[in-house]
């Protein structure tokens, strides 16, 4: 029944394309879309900009009771500005996967993400949210990619975007963020026992997303 409302989950480690593919799921299913990821980050993007300690737990505190962060037609606000570009940096990517395993970020930002999921159908992308923003939610899936593949889709972004950097340097990144980001004692990514696992090395965006509204549409 499509007058229902619908969740899907989408977890998986960076650069499996999880973004371009649930951003195209959201559009086909008239769902919004919500980037958690976008969400780390800009908080990662305001604490390194207020100079912010991750030990600092006073400091960081206030800072999250004043913080806002929504979606407005794809666009990423922080506190009211379109933070777009400023959060997708390496350097920005690297203090998400940073602050992210603090407590009282996950903390702020899953009581947000559920909240946008109260009242609409949505489409959610992550690390946490089949195990633990939405557990039940309708459909779970979880992406992945060998670290190689990930690393050149991130490689060509970056160079698209005309930002300097090396193969070698994007492979370790992406690396240590899959250790940090799996390794981290709270809500680690890791695949919900019923997410459908995707693997989409060698495989086009397209081809994945007629996979998933495949399972989508016999389901419903
Ligand atoms: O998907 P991304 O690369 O934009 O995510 C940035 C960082 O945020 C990533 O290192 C892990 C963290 N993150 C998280 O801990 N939980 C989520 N649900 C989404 C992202």
């Amino acid at each position: 029944n499509r007058d229902e409302k619908i969740n899907v989950a989408i977890d998986g480690p960076s650069g499996a394309g999880k973004s371009t593919i649930a951003k195209e799921v959201a559009r086909l299913l008239s769902a919004d879309y919500i980037d958690t990821g976008a969400m780390y980050r800009a908080i990662g993007y305001k604490l390194l900009k207020n100079g912010v300690q991750a030990d600092d737990g006073e400091a960081l505190e206030e800072i999250l009771e004043a913080t806002d962060i929504d979606f407005d037609q794809g666009d990423t606000l922080l506190d009211g500005e379109v933070v777009n570009h400023q959060i997708r940096t390496p350097e920005a990517a690297r203090m998400a996967s940073l602050y992210s395993a603090l407590p009282a970020v996950r903390t702020k930002l899953v009581a947000l993400q559920r909240k946008m999921a109260q009242t609409k159908s949505v489409v959610m992308d992550g690390r946490d949210i089949g195990t633990n923003v939405l557990p039940d939610a309708s459909f779970k899936f979880f992406m992945t990619a060998s670290a190689e593949e990930r690393a050149e889709r991130r490689f060509q972004e970056l160079k698209d975007k005309g930002q300097p950097v090396s193969l070698e340097q994007v492979l370790a990144d992406i690396r240590q963020r899959d250790h940090n980001d799996s390794t981290r004692a709270l809500n680690p990514l890791r695949k919900a026992e019923d997410a459908v696992e995707i693997d989409t090395t060698g495989r086009t965006i397209q081809q994945v997303i007629e996979e998933i509204m495949e399972i989508i549409k016999q389901e419903s």
